[in-house]
């Protein structure tokens, strides 16, 4: 059976988390991959076994055994691990690790066996160009760095932490350049995906905009 699935992929807080919910609902309870969250558990996993950014082969035995739980948050080895892995350093330490081939290899399966019924909506760096080639829509959603620093700055102000817009865009911008940049799967948009640029956009007009896209793909 071809379980539907819509792809979005797209640079750091594009808005892509967000957006992916809200589609899924809006289709009826749908599947939700936040497959950025694998890589900052596979992260959050190297730090706490001491091993370092610097090691492919430690970091993809980890990826492999991760023990995880999705469902009311996200529980790495029985623990709930949420805001642990939103952290900057954690989500630094992430797109450092996702550079190496074998650890994407050990998330792969992992990732597509969240395809299940009614549908998926997965969003990350590469869904559509290599987790979900077949997908039937697939959304590459950009956003100006400005814009995106400027809503992560708020979303950290609104948790209480305190924040520096020009160290956040600083950090989008070294993010940015280590995934687009890096050999294995490098983020750009695949073949077919429609580009949506989202800085001038509201939420609901984002979501709108992919469940139009959706139903003439459909
Ligand atoms: O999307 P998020 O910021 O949570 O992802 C954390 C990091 O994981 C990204 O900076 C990126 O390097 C990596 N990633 C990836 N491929 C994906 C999802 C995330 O390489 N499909």
């Amino acid at each position: 059976m071809n379980i539907p699935v819509i792809t979005i992929d797209g640079p750091t807080a594009s808005g892509k988390g967000t957006i992916a919910a809200l589609v899924a609902r809006a289709l009826g309870d749908w599947h939700v991959l936040d497959s950025g969250a694998l890589y900052r558990l596979t992260a959050l996993a190297c730090r706490r076994a001491g091993v370092s950014g610097d090691d492919p082969e430690q970091a993809a035995r980890l990826a492999r055994e991760l023990d995880v739980c999705f469902g009311d948050g996200v529980w790495l080895d029985g623990e709930e691990v949420s805001e642990a892995i939103r952290q900057e350093a954690v989500g630094n330490l992430a797109s450092r690790v996702a550079a190496y081939p074998a650890v994407r290899e050990a998330l792969l399966a992992r990732q597509q066996a969240f395809r299940r019924v009614p549908g998926l909506v997965a969003d990350g760096r590469d869904m559509g160009t290599v987790v979900f080639p077949d997908a039937q829509l697939k959304v590459f959603l950009v956003a100006s760095a400005q814009a995106r620093a400027e809503r992560r700055y708020k979303q950290l102000l609104e948790k209480g932490i305190s924040a520096n817009i020009r160290d956040l865009l600083e950090d989008l911008q070294a993010r940015d350049a280590r995934d687009t940049g890096r050999q294995a799967a490098p983020l750009k948009p695949a073949h077919g995906a429609r580009i949506l640029d989202s800085s001038e956009l509201s939420i609901e007009e984002t979501v709108q905009q992919i469940l139009t896209w959706y139903g003439n793909a459909g």
